[in-house]
């Protein structure tokens, strides 16, 4: 069955090019990205890696690891890493699973066999601190990711998660903030000390707190 938002993020144990991990161990208390790739040495998932690797210090400083899943075996990872160490100027910094077995694909569904029923699609899960699905992505094979985005939901999440918030359409870092219906007026006068606008009972914005 699809894993859905709040369900908790299947743990297990593979090969990956840093090592035997157990996931929900390797996650320990920080946010995580687990994004799979259809196959090694495919150009779209060559310059995936690559930018990936070129953010990292973007992910980490937001307390999140990342992790890609392939279902190719290690020593092809291996390979692959080189190629996209010298196509994409980057040195790879961070593991890929090798699921030879399928077996973290198929706990996370990431084979959708209209599409292909070998290969996973760009699927892309992000795990909080708990856990728990706190997003996920669905592309196709044919379409690079857009990890600006992802780290822009991250963004968001880690904000709504520690104060009573929301974001706006096409919300960036530092912009206004919805205040959720639940606040009442007066409490919300109370929670945001930068001030709340009212443009409807139901539209109230408040800036980013630090
Ligand atoms: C790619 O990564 O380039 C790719 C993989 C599978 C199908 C289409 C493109």
């Amino acid at each position: 069955m699809a894993l859905r938002l709040g369900d908790i993020a299947p743990n297990f144990t593979a090969t990956t090019t840093e090592g035997v991990i157990d996931f929900h161990q390797w996650l320990g208390t920080s946010w995580g990205v687990l994004f799979s790739h259809p196959a090694d040495f495919t150009p779209v998932c060559t310059t995936e890696l690559g930018t990936v690797a070129r953010i990292k210090a973007d992910f980490e400083k937001r307390n999140v690891k990342v992790i890609a899943v392939s279902v190719d075996p290690v020593e092809q990872h291996h390979k692959w890493i080189g190629d996209i160490n010298e196509t994409q100027c980057v040195t790879m910094n961070f593991p890929v699973i090798a699921d030879e077995k399928r077996e973290v694909a198929t706990a996370y569904d990431m084979i959708h066999p209209n599409a292909d029923d070998k290969a996973t699609v760009r699927s892309v899960f992000v795990i909080g601190p708990d856990k728990k699905i706190k997003l996920t992505l669905t592309y196709p094979a044919s379409t690079g990711r857009n990890f600006a985005e992802i780290l822009r939901v991250i963004d968001s999440l880690q904000l709504t998660s520690a104060h009573k918030l929301a974001t706006p359409a096409d919300w960036q870092q530092g912009q206004d903030c919805i205040v959720v219906t639940a606040v009442s007026d007066a409490d919300a006068e109370k929670m945001f000390p930068k001030g709340v606008r009212k443009v409807k009972p139901y539209l109230r914005y408040t800036p980013q707190p630090v």
